[in-house]
């Protein structure tokens, strides 16, 4: 699609977005909603399915912020990607995806943990590596981090840093192998084998961004154990949202200079709500410009096509009206 042509189809889209999903019902199954800040989920305990809608809203600092154009499309066909081409590394959840912004998946029990991948020194959260690296930190999570380091710079190979998942508006918060095995939350059998996926699907991320000419600085997994007791990929790998993606053809000379990488990621809306708008989770969040939102769905439409290397059609159909549709005859 043509620039001005986007621009136009984003502008449009601006009044369609998929912020909020109404159903309480399904094609009359019996359904238990729960509603995540980006996914609204539909759980269906006879078929041991959740039914997936993945909407267009933006979380920032633990807080939905907005929404923006096609959002959800990207983000569910990035992980629908990712699924397909990691599913001999490590099983996952995804059983089919009937719509760009619904994937259907196998109902699992989470890990009360999610797989925190990092092989850079970075962040802009006050829980971040870096923020506690700035901070005087000498090791995060278990891992010893070395004096002289600079922002964004590699780590000398990537580490794991667990975060134990918190209750609704809450923080996570990050701890390592030992603290968490201590909480005694997780056995230990379960947890290694989950940080020896977690390691595999990092490296072949890793590996993967890096001939698309990007860089995979970090990244999130959650895992959950499946009907019959097998540990699967859960949620969503490698999006935009779970991960921090920047291009690797300036990142070395932007980091000499001490200029922050070109993202592909969030991080230009998080800067926008703590640089412009000075917003940084505490209070209700400013509104989000027209032109912001358009400039993140770009970002985003750009992951999925850098990532990909696919154009990404969007479906401008009403999202509502076509979900609803697809779903009653799922
Ligand atoms: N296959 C699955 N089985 C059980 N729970 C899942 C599965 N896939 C994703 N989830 C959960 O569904 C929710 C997805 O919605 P999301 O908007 O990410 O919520 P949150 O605000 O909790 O991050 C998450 O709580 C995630 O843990
Ligand atoms: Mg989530």
């Amino acid at each position: 699609m043509s620039t001005p042509d986007l621009d136009a189809v984003l502008r449009a889209q601006l009044k369609q977005t998929l912020d909020h999903t109404p159903w309480t019902q399904l094609a009359g199954r019996r359904l238990e909603r729960y509603d995540g800040k980006v996914r609204d989920c539909f759980i269906d305990a006879e078929r041991g399915e959740r039914v997936i809608v993945v909407t267009d809203r933006l979380s920032a600092f633990d807080a939905v912020v907005g929404s923006i154009p096609f959002k959800g499309q990207v983000l569910n066909q990035l992980a629908q990607f990712w699924f397909e081409i990691t599913r001999d590394l490590a099983p996952n959840h995804m059983a089919r995806v009937p719509d760009p912004n619904v994937m259907v998946a196998r109902e699992c029990t989470p890990l009360p943990v999610e797989l925190v991948m990092r092989a850079y020194l970075t962040g802009v959260t006050s829980t971040s590596i870096w923020k506690a690296y700035e901070g005087g930190a000498r090791t995060f999570c278990g891992h010893a981090l070395p004096d002289g380091m600079k922002k964004n710079q590699a780590l000398v190979a990537p580490i794991l840093t667990p975060s134990t998942k918190a209750a609704k508006g809450d923080h996570d918060v990050s701890v390592s192998k030992t603290e968490l095995l201590a909480m005694g939350r997780i056995e230990p059998a379960l947890f290694e084998k989950a940080e020896a996926l977690a390691v595999k699907l990092f490296a072949a991320g890793q590996q993967h961004a890096a001939a698309r000419g990007l860089i995979l600085a970090d990244t999130k997994y959650e895992m959950g154990v499946d009907a019959t007791g097998e540990l699967v990929v859960i949620d969503e790998i490698h999006t935009p949202d779970s991960s921090r993606y920047w291009y690797a053809d300036d990142y070395e000379v932007r980091l000499a200079k001490g200029e922050e990488p070109r993202s592909l990621d969030k991080e230009y809306v998080r800067r926008w709500l703590a640089d412009v708008a000075k917003w940084t989770g505490d209070g209700a969040p400013p509104v989000m410009p027209d032109d912001v939102r358009i400039e993140a769905a770009k970002r985003y439409i750009a992951s999925y096509e850098l990532v990909t290397g696919r154009p990404f059609e969007p479906d401008t159909r009403p999202p509502l009206v076509r979900i609803a549709a697809t779903l009653e005859a799922t």
